[in-house]
């Protein structure tokens, strides 16, 4: 049995008979990604990879971090892409929403390099004076512009702070084995570095040195996220119609019945980065050759209350995926936490009939209520459970996503693994900041400014 379940009831029929009858492509493709004679082969390194390197690298990394000589109470990531999202959505979904107010031995996480707005970085350098930092700067190529400019400012912080030889110890790298700047860097200035592994691109790294470090430094349980991919990696040679599967084919049956737009949607805002990481892997990994369904994503029930109205009654172009956790009640020192709707004297806001009553269990009936409703107007939906809201289901949803994706983007004929699209932006912004050699592309955009 499947660990994430995968329900194609609200599909509608015809969805459902057309995801069935791609089901055999589906299970082609997997076994092109198990042969390796799929597109974009020497980047599957993903695949499988907690029992090819992955566990082995995560012991490392446990031992990296017990052994390490600086005490610290901030973790701070500079990185963007798939450089972060991954131990984005981990941390926001598993730590404290206000870490860093708790007065407890785990240490809190900030975000940098993702951006290169001025205003939210004086933010991080003025949370960074107030605590005792670790620097985790990670870049695969080590030369995107975003995470090296950051980390510029935030190297100059750290030396002008620590001094030279403990921001040493206070700064990790993680990048390419050999090429690229920042690897440069890390073995000029003697950084702890770990390696990116050279065929696995950067939207598929979660489980490499890229989420494992900072998710160690955080005293997650990476162990257990390793152990969840490998759970539903281990699945996909045991059960031919796995959901992972069907959840590629349903995506391609849609697209080909004319959707252009996927919401991945979810009742629990600590979830939310989930989406951005899976936003990250269908976007960059699909939409190329004027394909792919655009992937969107909403949290309900506040989405309800702004974009709620379009899926309801809006273009119908859209395919629904709804993702719950069965089991996501928060436990502080292994009790539960619950809330119910309490009893009140006082009946003036109606709510009699929920006295009492969890509100999981509110959240719970607006989630089905919700896809009904969207089904009946014309959204065709499918629902994605995981077991529970932890290391483990969060490593074994990676792993989903990443073989879906993959055979997804492999049935619609596309390279999952490259990025074109992305250097248009790059070339410009070098352009129209007088990169040495790119003097007459800037000078044509200025013109048009
Ligand atoms: O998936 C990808 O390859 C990209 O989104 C990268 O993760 C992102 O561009 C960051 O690249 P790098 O890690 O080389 O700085």
């Amino acid at each position: 049995m499947s660990y994430i379940k995968l329900n194609t009831r609200f599909l509608g029929d015809g969805l459902e008979q057309q995801t069935a009858a791609l089901q055999k492509s589906a299970q082609e493709h997997l076994q092109r990604l198990n042969d390796k004679s799929c597109v974009g082969s020497e980047w599957i390194g993903w695949y499988n990879y907690p029992k090819t390197r992955g566990f082995e690298q995560e012991e490392n990394i446990r031992q990296f971090v017990q052994n390490l000589d600086v005490t610290y109470d901030l973790v701070l990531v500079i990185g963007i892409g798939g450089s972060y999202l991954g131990t984005r959505a981990v941390t926001e979904a598993l730590l404290h929403t206000y870490q860093g107010t708790l007065r407890d031995n785990r240490p809190m996480i900030a975000f940098a390099g993702h951006h290169v707005s001025e205003t939210q970085l004086v933010e991080v350098l003025e949370l960074l004076d107030k605590k005792q930092p670790v620097v985790n700067v990670i870049s695969k190529s080590g030369t995107t512009t975003e995470p090296a400019v950051v980390f510029r400012v935030v190297r100059d912080y750290m030396e002008k702070r620590f001094g030279k030889e403990e921001s040493a110890r206070r700064i990790i790298c993680t990048t390419d084995a050999k090429e690229g700047a920042l690897r440069q860097v890390a073995d000029q200035e003697g950084y702890a570095s770990f390696v990116i592994p050279d065929d696995i691109g950067g939207r598929f790294s979660v489980l490499t040195p890229v989420g494992l470090v900072p998710l160690a430094l955080l005293k997650l349980d990476t162990r257990a996220l390793m152990e969840g991919a490998d759970r539903l990696f281990s699945e996909l040679g045991q059960e031919q119609e796995h959901p992972a599967l069907r959840y590629a084919s349903a995506r391609l049956a849609a697209y080909e019945q004319g959707k252009r737009i996927e919401i991945l949607a979810s009742s629990n805002p600590k979830v939310s980065h989930i989406i951005e990481w899976w936003k990250q892997l269908y976007g960059e990994s699909e939409g190329k050759q004027g394909k792919g369904l655009f992937p969107a994503g909403l949290t309900y029930t506040t989405d309800l209350h702004s974009l709620g109205q379009y899926v309801q009654d809006g273009v119908r172009n859209v395919l629904e995926t709804f993702l719950s956790f069965e089991q996501d009640v928060p436990r502080r020192n292994g009790v539960e936490q619950r809330i119910r709707v309490p009893v009140q004297a006082s009946k003036l806001d109606q709510l009699n009939y929920l006295e009492g009553r969890f509100l999981g269990e509110v959240n719970r009936a607006a989630m089905q209520g919700t896809m009904m409703a969207h089904f009946d107007g014309g959204v065709p939906c499918l629902g994605l459970t995981v077991p529970e809201l932890s290391e483990h289901g969060i490593g074994a949803l990676f792993a989903f996503f990443e073989v879906g994706c993959a055979i997804s983007a492999a049935m619609l004929g596309v390279n999952p693994y490259d990025q074109p699209g992305v250097e248009a932006y790059k070339k410009n912004l070098f352009a129209l900041l007088g990169k040495p050699g790119t003097e007459a592309l800037g000078a044509r955009l200025r013109e048009r400014l």
